[in-house]
């Protein structure tokens, strides 16, 4: 395995759709795992092929080494103990009217968070490690996550859901992180 590079705001990859991938074979299934260990050693719970420069349909998300220090509530729903995650062309075929609201980052945003608005519960079909059909259901955390990285592939941003005020102050934030060489 080996490490990609994340990319951060601002930058065109991030902006454009992912095109989807024709079968998940081994080099789909490297990317993968290249991807989850780049996620890891971020560390971040989710990662699309857009942040690493590839422009392919495949996401990567694992909740179950959670552990962010500001916002550790003292519960863990099952849910938020899901491993590994792999997807190859990702599609929401369902959505609940319900809404549920979270904090959110992104690894291409670093230390900016903000609350962002969703569907409270999705169920999403996609194509799993082995290429098999597979359908998944999430609420909380999860759904924020799958949603959040199925935007990527899409060329959308959590920061695109905020007003514009708070999204070019977010972007500035990041320019001066950048400039600093915090990054
Ligand atoms: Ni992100």
């Amino acid at each position: 395995m080996s490490k990609y590079k994340i990319i951060i705001v601002p930058d065109p990859v991030l902006k454009q759709q992912a095109q989807p991938v024709a079968r998940v074979d081994d080099a789909i299934r490297q990317q993968m795992d290249n991807m989850l260990e780049t996620m890891y050693d971020a560390p971040g719970i989710g990662l699309a092929a857009n942040q690493v420069s590839l422009l392919n349909r495949v996401l990567v998300m694992d909740l179950s080494r959670r552990n962010r220090d500001d916002e550790d509530e003292g519960e863990q729903t099952p849910e938020q103990n899901i491993g590994p995650i792999c997807m190859a062309n990702p599609e929401i075929v369902w959505e609940s009217e319900e809404i549920s609201v979270m904090e959110e980052g992104c690894l291409s945003i670093p230390q900016q968070y903000a609350e962002v608005k969703r569907p409270a519960i999705v169920r999403v079909k996609y194509l799993d490690y082995d290429g098999k059909q597979a359908e998944l259901e999430a609420e909380g955390l999860l759904s924020h996550c799958v949603q959040h990285e199925i935007d990527h592939l899409n060329g959308v941003l959590f920061v695109d859901y905020l007003s514009s005020l708070k999204r070019s102050m977010i972007l500035r934030k990041v320019e001066k992180l950048k400039k600093q060489e915090v990054l």
